[in-house]
């Protein structure tokens, strides 16, 4: 495996949970596979999971792992080509991509929606030029339209508490104070639709996300009657994706927070939240502590999901 972001990486998504399940009973069974490889995590935003799950990943596999704050120490990096660099931007990223490559084996990017221009955003401006100019294999640790770690630990851990076979996925709106980008839910649904769930968007008029996401979903407009008979709660807020409102905040109406009178609409569902989380605006105190709130078990699967995602990539470098 030469790149992750899509669910198409990985193939046979029954297949990677077996490997996941295998991992999770042995986190230190490939420990021989990273032996003198080099993980560099490159950071353009912030993480908690994100940083010390992976990070954990590369350790289960034996893997050195550099962590670079782009942000924090190094030079102020210019992204577009053709600017005249007399500003405080000391370095570009066409000489500083290429030698980070020097320095490891695979490459993990986080690099948010930059609100600018849509078009830059959906073509992955930054983590394209990493997979053009490194030399190296680069997975998404959550990029401008995509956070597949994190969709496959949602799917990991929806396979280890369904009830039925094709149990129903809400994917929820919800409140938020910022604007925030739309890579958790274009990829929590692409990869429902993968695992051929019974999913279910609902959003607010103007907030629907790329169909490219979201076909073979059904998308609704009624919250209570999208909960109605759901397994599964996945709660997120997201900013607009339709022109000419792209990155904007259209509503921040509270009757879309999820509660425990909105939760009595489902089937016992899960609650689920990547995290971090803005309580009694997208979920309330009451039902995140609930014994039906997966948050925390998710968040474990996000070292699960890398492990399996970086030993293939290993994999492909040791064949
Ligand atoms: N869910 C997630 O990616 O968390 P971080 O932003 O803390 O990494």
């Amino acid at each position: 495996m030469k790149q992750f972001l899509s669910p198409t990486d990985l193939g046979d998504l029954h297949q990677a949970f077996r490997e996941a399940l295998e991992i999770k009973n042995d986190r230190y069974h490939y420990v021989e596979a990273g032996r003198n490889k080099t993980l560099l995590m490159i950071f353009f935003n912030n993480s908690l999971r994100t940083r010390l799950s992976t990070q954990k990943a590369a350790m289960n596999l034996g893997m050195n792992v550099i962590v670079l704050d782009v942000n924090q120490g190094a030079w102020k990096l210019e992204t577009e080509r053709g600017v005249i660099m007399d500003g405080d931007k000391s370095e570009h990223l066409l000489e500083a991509i290429p030698v980070m490559g020097c320095y490891c084996d695979l490459i993990g990017v986080r690099s948010f929606a930059r609100f600018d221009n849509r078009a830059d955003d959906y073509n992955e401006h930054i983590l394209q030029q990493f997979i053009r100019y490194s030399g190296r294999p680069v997975f998404s640790m959550e990029s401008a339209t995509v956070h597949p770690l994190q969709a496959f630990a949602d799917y990991i851990t929806i396979e280890e508490h369904k009830r039925t076979q094709r149990p129903k996925v809400v994917l929820t709106w919800a409140p938020h104070p910022k604007a925030l980008p739309q890579a958790v839910p274009n990829s929590f649904a692409e990869w429902m639709v993968a695992a051929n769930y019974d999913v279910v968007v609902v959003q607010p008029e103007g907030y629907e996300l790329d169909e490219r996401f979201t076909r073979g979903a059904t998308v609704m407009y009624n919250q209570d009657e999208a909960l109605s008979g759901a397994d599964f709660v996945y709660a997120k807020n997201w900013s607009a994706y339709r022109e000419p409102n792209y990155g904007q905040i259209l509503s921040k109406d509270m009757n879309w927070t999820i509660t425990s009178q909105k939760m009595a609409l489902t089937n016992n569902a899960f609650f689920m939240h990547c995290l971090p989380v803005r309580r009694n605006m997208i979920v309330t105190d009451e039902v995140i502590e609930s014994p039906q709130s997966l948050v925390i078990p998710e968040a474990a699967n996000r070292e699960i999901s890398a492990t399996v995602v970086l030993k293939r990539m290993l994999d492909a470098l040791n064949k």
